[in-house]
């Protein structure tokens, strides 16, 4: 009953609030309910297909985050959205894609909202210490001439408390940010604008173009943390590399991490 609820998003309204030119390039779809918005892009047949295509739901029930994890989808709160997207690079250039999303995604939400997000080592945007969205990259394999991606993006923006409930870590939304209800359909139209927009400009410099304003709004940074993996890596965070790698103070030296998950050990400081 899409039309019955004020709070569902609607694909005319998004559309209508991308700027022309992008709008003339992205195919949107608007969904109610999905398992996941990016199991319904990876089920799409011809990967090249999908560039360009950006699947919203108005909530999910399979809706799924890094390494297993359950994401919070319920409906009309939130914005979950996916984008299709095919580069013309070598895997090894995608390395930093899902840390420029992150920027990208900042940077919207500084410029359409006036909210300065911090970027948590890899994938996370956080608020004040607390969660509040998250990236999620898929890789769809190799292709004659490139690879297709499928980003998926969640950003808790009116989260009602209940199903927040349910979020095991410290989490906060736009809502909290703010200090009152955040236009859905606004915002959708200037994330996706504005990660369309970025990663037309990736596939020609690659992480490199984001790579100091991801680091200006890196959480991580100065803190002590370890990175799970066997053995654990603990030190003092330093940056990430050019390519996107978290660099870590250790007591062997200098390390950079490509891939695992950051925990902050300071007393009082979420992880
Ligand atoms: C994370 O922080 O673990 C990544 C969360 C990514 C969630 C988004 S919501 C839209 C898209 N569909 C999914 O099932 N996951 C991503």
């Amino acid at each position: 009953m899409q039309g019955m609820d004020n709070n569902l998003l609607c694909a005319d309204r998004v559309i209508k609030a991308l700027p022309t030119a992008v709008r003339e390039v992205l195919q949107v779809a608007v969904y109610d309910t999905v398992g996941s918005t990016n199991d319904v892009l990876r089920e799409k047949k011809g990967q090249a297909a999908l560039h360009g295509t950006v699947v919203i739901a108005n909530q999910q029930t399979e809706g799924r985050g890094r390494r297993g994890r359950r994401w919070c989808s319920p409906a009309g709160a939130n914005l979950y959205c996916s984008m299709g997207w095919h580069f013309n690079v070598s895997l090894e250039m995608l390395t930093g894609l899902s840390l420029a999303v992150g920027a990208m995604v900042a940077e919207q939400i500084k410029t359409h909202l006036g909210v300065d997000l911090q970027l948590k080592w890899p994938n996370d945007l956080y608020y004040k210490e607390q969660k509040l969205g998250g990236i999620l990259v898929e890789v769809l394999g190799d292709e004659a001439g490139g690879r297709s991606v499928v980003i998926g993006l969640g950003l808790n923006v009116n989260m009602p408390e209940e199903a927040g409930a349910s979020i095991e870590r410290p989490w906060t939304d736009l809502k909290s940010a703010v200090g009152a209800e955040v236009d859905r359909h606004a915002l959708a139209g200037a994330v996706v604008a504005g990660v369309a927009d970025g990663l037309a400009q990736f596939a020609e410099s690659g992480f490199a173009h984001w790579h100091a304003a991801w680091c200006r709004r890196d959480y991580l940074s100065g803190r002590s943390i370890v990175i799970d993996g066997t053995p654990p890596i603990a030190g003092i965070a330093c940056g990430v590399n050019g390519c996107g790698a978290l660099l870590v103070e250790s007591e062997a030296g200098q390390v950079a991490i490509a891939g695992g998950e950051a925990s902050v050990l300071e007393i009082g400081a979420a992880s």
